[in-house]
């Protein structure tokens, strides 16, 4: 698996699909996606996040996943296959198990995970452990297919997760309240999604990473929660008010919330009340991104909270875990 190897992304328009698929494209590697046909509700901004990724040297193919011969043609043309489709299509990704097994070329796939490492993390909450035994399923069917993988375990998206607990784009509020849930102690790793991404198609390419899990705990980027807001308090120079969530609110919180809000408490209890993320020690036989790749410069939390005081990230809507 050379600089040629063909990629494609399935997802390649979702929130972090497009972070891959620019990161495949500048690292210069022939890239491809599969997309179900526009809809005429889609958002006009869809249309131009296709155009402007086309224009990038993205090339796509429309279809359904449920397209069995049209997958498998596709995938017929490509060396790697990475997928980062939504939360909801996570078993959808059978689909495209079968359409590799047929196909017989495939060199990598990277089914869609990109959150706590799902085979050592302990203690999920009911609607969060369904979401990782889910992705556990994947996982056991791509190993019985015998097909070549990487899994990678990206811990919290840096973006994502500082839009949501910091609010950023409120950093200007006199009144500014931030919700701490646990005491706020736990330690999570937060990356970048740009990092993330990067390292995702390094891994894909790379004969160390074949059959292994990477998983995403730089140095720079370990952080507890109590930490982060007095980061950030520091940074906007205005007191913040905590408030805090226990452990017991949390779990009652998501028995009486509807879904898919009782899923974001419980991942939430389980990255920053349990401290899943962190919860067990690196050997020498794990591969940690970073380490992994020491050339490649990260961004690291501290320069992230630097660059929000001036472009704070947009908070988003897509599905975490
Ligand atoms: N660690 C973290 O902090 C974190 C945060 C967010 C996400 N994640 C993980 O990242 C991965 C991707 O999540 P995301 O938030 O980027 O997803 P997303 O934006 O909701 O969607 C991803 C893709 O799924 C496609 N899709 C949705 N429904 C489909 C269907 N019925 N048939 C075919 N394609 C369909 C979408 O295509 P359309 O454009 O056609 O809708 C889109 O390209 C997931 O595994 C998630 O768990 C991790």
């Amino acid at each position: 698996m050379g600089e040629r190897s063909k990629i494609l992304i399935f997802g390649a328009s979702g929130y972090f699909g497009r972070y891959l698929s620019k990161a495949s494209i500048s690292m210069g590697y022939p890239t491809y996606a599969y997309l179900r046909p526009l809809r005429p509700d889609n958002h006009p901004s869809k249309l131009q996040l296709l155009k402007y990724l086309q224009s990038m040297g993205l090339t796509i193919y429309h279809g359904e996943l449920e397209e069995h011969d049209k997958v498998v043609s596709v995938i017929k043309e490509v060396d790697i296959v990475i997928s980062a489709l939504a939360v909801p299509q996570h078993l959808d990704q059978i689909k495209i198990i079968n359409a590799i097994k047929e196909a017989g070329n495939v060199k990598r796939f990277i089914p869609s995970e990109y959150g706590n490492e799902v085979d050592r993390v302990k203690g999920a909450l009911p609607a969060f452990q369904k979401l990782l035994d889910n992705k556990q399923r994947i996982r056991r069917a791509t190993e019985e297919a015998g097909i070549p993988f990487t899994y990678v375990s990206a811990n919290s998206f840096m973006s994502y997760f500082v839009s949501y607990l910091l609010r950023p784009h409120h950093r200007n509020s006199n009144h500014l309240t931030l919700t701490v849930y646990g005491t706020g102690e736990a330690k999570a790793a937060l990356n970048h999604e740009e990092d993330v991404a990067v390292y995702t198609v390094r891994a894909a390419t790379d004969p160390r990473a074949a059959n292994r899990v990477i998983i995403c705990r730089p140095p720079k980027n370990i952080i507890s929660q109590l930490e982060l807001v007095a980061s950030w308090e520091k940074l906007i120079a205005r007191p913040i008010k905590r408030n805090h969530l226990s452990s017991h609110q949390l779990i009652a919180l998501s028995q009486e919330v509807a879904f898919s809000d009782n899923v974001a408490i419980a991942i939430l209890h389980n990255i920053f009340v349990m401290g899943a993320q962190l919860s067990f020690e690196l050997t020498h036989h794990d591969l940690e991104a970073s380490q992994l790749y020491p050339d490649y410069n990260y961004t690291s939390i501290h320069d992230f909270l630097h660059r929000c005081l001036l472009h704070p990230p947009i908070p988003t809507l897509a599905t975490f875990a």
